[in-house]
């Protein structure tokens, strides 16, 4: 598919894909790696639409030469990826699993042959299962356990990694692994959830004093956002969009800014002790973005026992996750944290933008994803746009390399640029990624 050039993006721009462990590695129980939330929850009878779990997977652990290759072959400059708690700390803390260490060694040393900045996640919900045992993030002690568990991945990776994300939406992680249990560890606590927030936050401040204090490489956070749209021009859909926003896209940045936690939501905030708001506060030296969609959101039906509904939203196209393709929404979000948190926000990196469609071969064997490239188009497009308003935006990482393990959807939402048979684990790239290629070679290529 043919679209016009992108605009100029400035020399330094960081270009990268993202993934997460327990969706692409597999190997779950090799080389000493212990069980985590999400093996407990994937191998529970119903918790996963196909019935599928991360056992195997893209096979990453194993194969992860050939996706290091795949990397070189787009070339990106960064790579998103995430290091799993249990195959460093089999039971979450205490005696280190020397192979698990020595696999993201070979890792980071392979991408950075390839002049591939290692960019490393180190918690995307794969909590070890004797941690959540304890009480998972409900339990104050598992923020003391995190950062110990940063200090020790950065002992050994932080002269290498270029960039640390303490931790990947922890809005959903709270939301679904807390709120609804869609997702593990299947708590269904509502809004008895908010100790989840607070304690990842307390984690998250832990652990960047901990990453300074090994290595000087810059830390984020990454969240995930979505503009809300109120649906309805009742008081009462403008109070339950104002409610859903202050909760998705507030009630983690605000703090994380030095603005405390935002009163409206009403949350017995009794676990939050002296002095842990400024712990949360620690400066951050990159804000990670993910976006993928706007949100629709009305007020309740009588009884509900949440104080607003999400509704979808007309007029977009979508993807096989029905999710709304809006561009706009990307760079309306970035111009409102821009606005909202003006000096004190730092430069954006969009950790996560990306798309599922239900690709696949056809009889020569190609991959052809139009909707995916339309798709980055328009979201690079929107990033862009947001620069040129004035948001410091520094880096856009593709969600997802590979077609992986799409956690409660398992194997059926493809996002990556490159197909995977998860029958053999061979990868094709699809047309997005020979898209993709095009457009960072131009971007990168000398004025
Ligand atoms: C955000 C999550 O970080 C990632 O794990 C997930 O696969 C994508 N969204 C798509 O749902």
């Amino acid at each position: 598919m043919q679209t016009a050039p992108l605009p100029d993006f400035p020399a330094g721009f960081r270009w990268g894909v993202s993934t997460s462990a327990y969706q692409i590695e597999g190997a779950a129980r090799a080389d000493g790696r212990g069980p985590s939330i999400w093996d407990t929850f994937a191998h529970s009878p119903g918790r996963v639409v196909d019935g599928s779990n991360g056992d195997v997977a893209c096979d990453h652990y194993h194969r992860y030469a050939e996706d290091i290759a795949l990397m070189a072959g787009l070339g990106v400059t960064a790579y998103r990826f995430s290091v799993a708690w249990p195959r460093v700390l089999p039971t979450g803390t205490g005696a280190v699993n020397p192979p698990g260490l020595d696999f993201y060694e070979r890792l980071v040393d392979g991408l950075l042959e390839q002049g591939i900045d290692p960019v490393a996640t180190l918690f995307h919900w794969d909590l070890p299962q004797p941690v959540q045992d304890a009480g998972g993030w409900l339990n104050r002690d598992t923020a003391h356990r995190f950062a110990e568990y940063a200090d020790l991945v950065a002992a050994r990776l932080g002269d290498r990694v270029k960039l640390w994300i303490t931790l990947n939406e922890p809005f959903i992680h709270m939301s679904l692994g807390h709120g609804t249990g869609e997702h593990a560890p299947g708590a269904a606590l509502l809004f008895d959830a908010f100790p989840v927030a607070h304690h990842q936050l307390l984690g998250h401040g832990l652990a960047v004093a901990a990453l300074r204090a090994r290595c000087g490489a810059p830390v984020a956070i990454a969240n995930n956002y979505s503009p809300v749209r109120p649906v309805g021009t009742d008081p009462a859909d403008l109070a339950a969009a104002a409610g859903y926003e202050a909760l998705h896209n507030r009630l983690f940045t605000d703090p994380l800014l030095g603005r405390g936690y935002p009163t409206e939501l009403g949350f017995d905030e009794s676990v939050v002790r002296d002095g842990d708001l400024d712990v949360i506060a620690a400066p951050l030296d990159v804000l990670g973005v993910n976006y993928y969609n706007p949100t629709g959101v009305r007020a309740p039906e009588e009884g509900s026992p949440l104080p607003f509904e999400l509704v979808p939203l007309d007029g977009y196209p979508r993807t096989a996750f029905d999710w709304p393709v809006a561009p706009d929404g990307l760079r309306e979000l970035l111009d409102w944290l821009h606005r909202r948190y003006g000096p004190d926000l730092p430069p954006i990196q969009i950790t996560e933008s990306g798309c599922a469609y239900d690709d696949t071969p056809d009889a020569e064997g190609r991959v052809p994803d139009p909707d995916r490239i339309a798709y980055l188009d328009g979201h690079l497009r929107a990033v862009h746009a947001a620069m040129a308003d004035g948001v410091d935006v520094t880096g856009y990482f593709v969600w997802s390399l590979l077609d992986n393990w799409e956690w409660a959807e398992g194997f059926t939402k493809r996002f990556g640029l490159v197909h995977v048979d998860f029958a053999t684990g061979a990868r094709t790239p699809k047309s997005s990624y020979s898209w993709l290629r095009e457009a960072i070679a131009a971007a990168r290529r000398e004025p």
